[in-house]
């Protein structure tokens, strides 16, 4: 046991170490307006290959917008100086996605709060869609795999804790598993930026832990950088290193985790401090995840 846990925090520290000084994100004079409303008020934001940072903010801050924006799934305003680069690759710049943007985006998974499978598909094909961006597109349309590439899929499924599932329709599965199965696509795809918009927004709270368990994973021993919007402070401040905090569109708070007090928080959310959404303790259900035999996280504070 004593042995496991040093090898994992040598790996990490390698990890981190090949990647420092990467950028992964690179987004500057970032604007969207809808209409009137500015949801984006322009924003510059790096974030270094291998980090895990949290997008907090009250509804409407732009949380949402942004990462959409970054993951070159809406266009940004036009602005001269406005661009998003992602993985080293332009995204978009001036308004205008890149003609390369869907090549480019093949770095970026994007993890929708509402999941995204194709529901009457098998959990194994919903993960496989996850190569649609490297093979060719006629083996896409006919679902037609190789024996390699279902292989990873089932060893994809392994590691978030569901290739029993896989023959079984997407639909069948709980919202914690079919989260779980968007992770797992997102490994397949093997992208360098996981950008996850509200995972656990509608999951209980067994579930959410699981689900950012999981993706702290995959940020520490892949070294996959991971930004994650979330309203429940105490999973930003106990899964990431670093948190951006949004208000009207504006980035309020950039810090450490271990560096955000309450008096941020309630400055950001412009609210008195027990109106802040905290989320449900982790550690009251930590021994259960422990048992099932789930990732553990390095949790930066009990
Ligand atoms: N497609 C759209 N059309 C018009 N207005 C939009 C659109 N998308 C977002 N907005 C507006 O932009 C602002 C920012 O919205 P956004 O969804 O980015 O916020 P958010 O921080 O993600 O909120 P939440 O925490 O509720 O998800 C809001 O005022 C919202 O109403
Ligand atoms: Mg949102």
């Amino acid at each position: 046991m004593i042995k496991l846990s040093t090898l994992k925090i040598n790996i990490d520290v390698n990890r981190l170490a090949s990647n420092s000084g990467t950028k992964a994100i690179e987004a500057k004079s970032v604007r969207k307006t809808f209409g009137n409303n500015t949801a984006v008020a322009g924003v510059d934001l790096d974030v270094q290959a291998g980090d895990m940072v949290a997008l907090i903010g009250s509804s409407g801050s732009g949380k949402s917008t942004l990462l959409r924006m970054i993951a070159g799934l809406i266009n940004t305003d036009k602005n001269e100086q406005g661009s998003i680069k992602v993985a080293n690759k332009v995204i978009q710049a001036n308004g205008k996605l890149d003609k390369n943007v869907r090549k480019n985006r093949s770095s970026i998974a994007f993890i929708f709060q509402q999941f995204n499978l194709v529901r009457r598909l098998s959990v194994q094909t919903n993960v496989l869609i996850g190569l649609l961006g490297e093979i060719p597109r006629w083996r896409g349309s006919l679902c037609w795999f190789t024996k390699e590439e279902k292989q990873r899929a089932l060893a994809a499924l392994e590691r978030v804790g569901l290739n029993s599932f896989a023959e079984q329709r997407a639909s069948t599965l709980s919202g914690g598993q079919q989260q779980r199965v968007a992770i797992a696509r997102s490994l397949l795809q093997d992208a360098d930026v996981i950008v996850a918009d509200e995972p656990i927004a509608s999951l209980d709270p067994r579930s959410a832990k699981r689900v950012m368990d999981i993706l702290s994973d995959i940020n520490k021993q892949d070294g996959k950088t991971v930004v994650v919007s979330l309203h429940q402070v105490d999973y930003a401040k106990a899964y990431c290193r670093r948190i951006v905090g949004l208000a009207n569109g504006e980035v309020k708070i950039d810090l450490s985790a271990d560096a955000l007090n309450d008096e941020d928080l309630v400055e950001l959310y412009g609210t008195e401090k027990d109106e802040i959404d905290f989320g449900v303790s982790l550690s009251q259900s930590e021994n259960e995840f422990v048992s099932e035999g789930a990732a553990v996280p390095a949790l930066a504070r009990a």
